[in-house]
C-alpha cells in the first residue's frame, strides 16, 4: 500500500491479527469500545473515511446506505451472510460491498455436527444433571438414563446445499447418515456425492429425520420452517439451525419441542438476536449457543484477512474477490 493510506472505519473490535493488519495498512478509526453501532452511529463517524469494515450486527438498510457520506466508497462485511445490507441500493449508489465466503465453511460445519449431536444425545439435560450435582440424586448411571436418538443410518436433510451444507454433509456421511437435500438448483454429481435431491423444501422435510438449515435468509426462506413444514417432518425429528434465525418460526418450533413432535433442536442463530425467545431457556430439548458457528481464532483471523484482502484489492484498483455490489 502507498504511504497515503486509505481511511477505514473499523466498526467492531476484531481479533488482534486483524486489528494489527488493518492498522498497518489503513488510517483507522476504531470502535474501540466494541459497541453495537447502529447505522446512525456509523453514519455519524463516517464523514472522513473511504471505507467501512463492519460486522453483521450493524444493519445497512436502504436509508442508512443512502445517508452514508459520499466519501464512503466501500463496505466490507466480516461475515459470509449479507442480509443486513441492501445490495440493490448499494449498487445504485455505487457503493462496493464484499463479504467473506469460504473461510468459515469448516468451522460452521463443525458447529452443525456439535448441535446435531448435542440435541439428539440430550447434552443439555446431561450437562445440567451432572453440573447441578443432581446425578447421584437420580441414582447415577442406569440403563434407561437420558436415552437419545442415534444418527447412524438416519436421513439428514440439508436445506441449502452450498459450501457449508456440503461440508456438514461430508461430516454426517462419516457418521453413517444418508444425505438428502434441497437447493435452488440441483448440484452436479461430483458435488452431490450421492445425496438425494428434492426439488421442493416440502419434499425434503417429509424424509428428514434430522434437518440442518444452511440456506440464506431471504424473503423466500423467511419462516420456511413453520407449523406446516414441521407437520410434514417425521415424528420425533431433530432440527439444527446454524444459518439465520428468521428461517425458523419460533412459535411453531417451540410448540413442536414442547409436544415432542420435534424431539430436539440445536440452535446457534435466533430471530431478533441477541434477544433469544425466552421460551427456549426452559426447554430441556433445545440446545442453544450464542451464534458461535465461525468462532475459532483461525476462522475469525481468516475472515478478517479475507475482508482486508477485498479492501486492499479495491484500493489497488483491482476487482475485490468477493464483490456483492
Ligand atoms: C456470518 O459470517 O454470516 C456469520 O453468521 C457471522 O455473522
Amino acid at each position: 500500500m502507498s504511504d497515503n493510506k486509505p481511511r477505514l472505519l473499523v466498526a467492531r473490535v476484531f481479533p488482534p491479527h486483524v486489528m494489527e493488519r488493518a492498522a498497518r495498512d489503513y488510517d483507522c478509526i476504531v470502535n474501540s469500545e466494541d459497541a453495537n453501532w447502529t447505522g446512525a452511529d456509523v453514519i455519524a463517524r463516517a464523514g472522513d473515511v473511504d471505507a467501512i469494515l463492519t460486522s453483521a450486527r450493524t444493519k445497512y438498510p436502504a436509508e442508512v446506505i443512502r445517508d452514508l457520506p459520499a466519501n464512503v466508497r466501500m463496505l466490507a462485511t466480516f461475515s459470509v451472510g449479507y442480509e443486513h445490507i441492501d445490495l440493490d441500493v448499494a449498487k445504485a449508489r455505487g457503493l462496493v460491498v464484499t463479504n467473506t465466503p469460504d473461510v468459515l465453511t469448516e468451522a460452521v460445519a463443525d458447529i452443525t455436527i456439535l448441535l446435531l449431536l448435542a440435541a439428539s444425545r440430550r447434552a443439555r439435560e446431561g450437562f445440567e444433571m451432572v453440573s447441578s450435582g443432581g446425578w447421584p440424586g437420580v441414582g447415577g448411571w442406569k440403563p434407561t438414563q437420558l436415552l437419545g436418538i442415534g444418527a447412524q443410518g438416519k436421513v439428514l436433510g440439508i436445506l441449502g446445499m452450498g459450501r457449508i451444507g456440503r461440508a456438514a454433509a461430508a461430516r454426517a456421511r462419516a457418521m453413517g447418515m444418508t444425505i438428502h437435500y434441497h437447493n435452488r438448483s440441483r448440484l452436479t454429481p461430483d458435488l452431490e456425492q450421492g445425496a438425494v435431491y428434492h426439488d421442493t423444501p416440502q419434499s425434503l422435510l417429509k424424509v428428514s429425520q434430522f434437518l440442518s438449515i444452511h440456506c440464506e435468509s431471504t424473503p423466500q426462506t423467511h419462516h420456511l420452517i413453520n407449523a406446516e413444514g414441521i407437520a410434514l417432518m417425521p415424528q420425533g425429528a431433530v432440527v439444527v439451525n446454524t444459518a439465520r434465525g428468521d428461517i425458523v418460526n419460533d412459535d411453531a418450533l417451540v410448540e413442536a419441542l414442547k409436544s415432542g413432535r420435534i424431539a430436539a433442536a440445536g440452535l446457534d442463530v435466533f430471530n431478533g438476536e441477541p434477544n433469544v425467545d425466552p421460551r427456549y431457556f426452559d426447554l430441556p430439548n433445545a440446545f442453544i449457543l450464542p451464534h458461535i458457528g465461525s468462532a475459532t481464532m483461525e476462522t475469525r483471523n481468516a475472515m478478517g484477512d479475507r475482508a482486508l484482502d477485498n479492501l486492499d484489492a479495491f484500493f489497488r484498483g483491482d476487482a475485490p474477490l468477493d464483490r456483492l455490489a
